[in-house]
């Protein structure tokens, strides 16, 4: 099979596009050359030749000679302009901004489909592990189950740090920030907004539904205090943030972003660092578990590369899966056991929201409750300022669930004849 040239307009030249280069030039076998670079500040000072570097993107994207575009900004506004106007014009576009990519995905789609031009983004989900391409081509939708893990580099280097080392959250965040884990806007991390874009995007490709971010409840790691922590320890556990999407009995997906208790008998545990890992249960295989580096340059790096080699055969996302019309599942209808701690001596009106309490505390700074809420109560008292912070210890089972209200419904009909 003749393999395609690559010339490659480079458009960002930070963390990740500066492990491309080194990558690249490390990898002479792609046959992939970089003839332009994009950046923005004109004072930086570049590693560079200055006549290799633009500070205007058109000049990548007039150039016919140029047949890929790298987006590698840190900017998701700059990110779907480069995109879209990239694909318009015929050209292969890798990119690894998830913000971008979930926030525009059907209009993605329908791009790419319409110009007939690839976008591939592995780099966008857990960086280094290569989670899209397997969930796209090799799981058959009818046989995914489910779909958790830890999907931010960032955050899962701050917890280990605080958890096992002691160190102060802020210290945890710097550390993160100077070796580069970091999202130039932290809280894109730290609140759970990185790791749901992630999310949105794995469960297109695994389940086939293209959800808005907004549709998803999050919850990051900012408000997890000593409380937690000392909670998690006594129990022998450790929390994690993780993202979850799983097939519920009516076919509908459930998803969400929250803090997570995790034993050490989850595959979970052991993820640390910078590490993300992915757990997939199927029908036949039961579960599987993907593991690798969540972020950094060359990590990063390493799937921009993948996508590189991709393009060379022409690969392209086929999104088979979209056109078996997924559904959300209700919020109403996903039910979790939680802990809730609230900045309060007595938990007063919260109480009402759960449907059963298993252990209730409080001392002079704060009360906490754990029992099991629906997601959608959850989501309401979590908007709520008051509310400190909430971490998942398992899904619960439906107490409603709708074959009990059938069955019932079928019963009385019987009396009824
Ligand atoms: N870092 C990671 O570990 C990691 C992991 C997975 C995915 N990602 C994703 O990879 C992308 C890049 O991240 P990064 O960490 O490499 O960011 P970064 O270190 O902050 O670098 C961003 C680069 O983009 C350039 N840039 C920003 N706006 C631009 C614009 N409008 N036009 C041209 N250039 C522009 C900047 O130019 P200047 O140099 O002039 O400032 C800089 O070179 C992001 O989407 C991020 O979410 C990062």
């Amino acid at each position: 099979m003749s393999r395609k040239k690559l010339r490659i307009g480079l458009i960002g030249f930070g963390c990740v596009g500066q492990g491309l280069y080194e990558a690249l030039s490390k990898t002479p076998a792609l046959e992939a050359s970089i003839a332009r670079i994009c950046v923005r500040d004109r004072n930086k000072v570049r590693p560079l030749e200055a006549g290799l570097f633009t500070f205007d993107r058109a000049e990548i994207l007039d150039d016919p000679s140029i047949n890929v575009v790298v987006e590698l900004t840190d900017d998701a506004d700059a990110a779907y302009e480069i995109v879209t106007e990239a694909l318009r014009r015929g050209k292969s576009v890798v990119s690894a901004n998830k913000k971008m990519i979930a926030t525009h995905f059907e209009e993605l789609i329908a791009l790419q489909r319409e110009t007939g031009s690839q976008l591939l983004y592995e780099a966008a989900c857990c960086a280094s592990m290569p989670i899209i391409r397997n969930l796209e081509e090799y799981y058959d939708n009818d046989l995914l189950e489910c779909v958790e893990g830890i999907l931010n580099g960032s955050t899962n280097y701050i917890l280990s740090k605080t958890y096992t080392e002691g160190m102060s959250y802020r210290e945890a965040l710097a550390q993160a920030q100077k070796n580069g884990y970091a999202e130039s806007d932290p809280s894109l991390d730290t609140e759970g907004f990185d790791a749901r874009n992630k999310l949105v995007i794995l469960i297109a490709h695994a389940f086939g539904k293209v959800a808005a971010p907004e549709e998803i409840c999050r919850l990051g790691i900012d408000r997890i205090g000593r409380l937690e922590l000392d909670y998690a320890k006594e129990k022998g556990k450790k929390i994690k943030l993780v993202a979850q999407a799983y097939r519920c009995p009516d076919g509908k997906i459930a998803a969400f972003v929250l803090p997570k208790f995790v034993s050490p008998n989850d595959k979970l545990f052991l993820v640390d660092d910078v590490y993300n890992g992915v757990v997939t249960c199927t029908r036949f295989a039961d579960t599987q578990f993907f593991v690798g580096k969540g972020a950094g340059s060359l990590p990063t790096a390493s799937a921009v590369l993948s996508d590189l080699s991709a393009l060379r055969y022409d690969y392209r996302y086929e999104y088979k899966k979209l056109g078996e019309n997924a559904a959300l599942q209700s919020k109403d209808d996903i039910f979790l056991r939680v802990l809730l701690r609230i900045p309060d001596r007595s938990p007063g009106g919260l109480t009402a929201s759960f449907i059963e309490i298993h252990e209730r505390y409080s001392n002079r700074d704060c009360s906490f409750i754990t029992g099991v809420i629906s997601l959608s109560d959850l989501e309401w008292t979590l908007s709520s300022e008051q509310v400190c912070s909430c971490v998942l210890f398992e899904v619960a089972e439906d107490p409603f669930p709708k074959w009990k209200a059938a069955e019932h419904v079928e019963s009385q009909n019987e009396i009824a004849v």
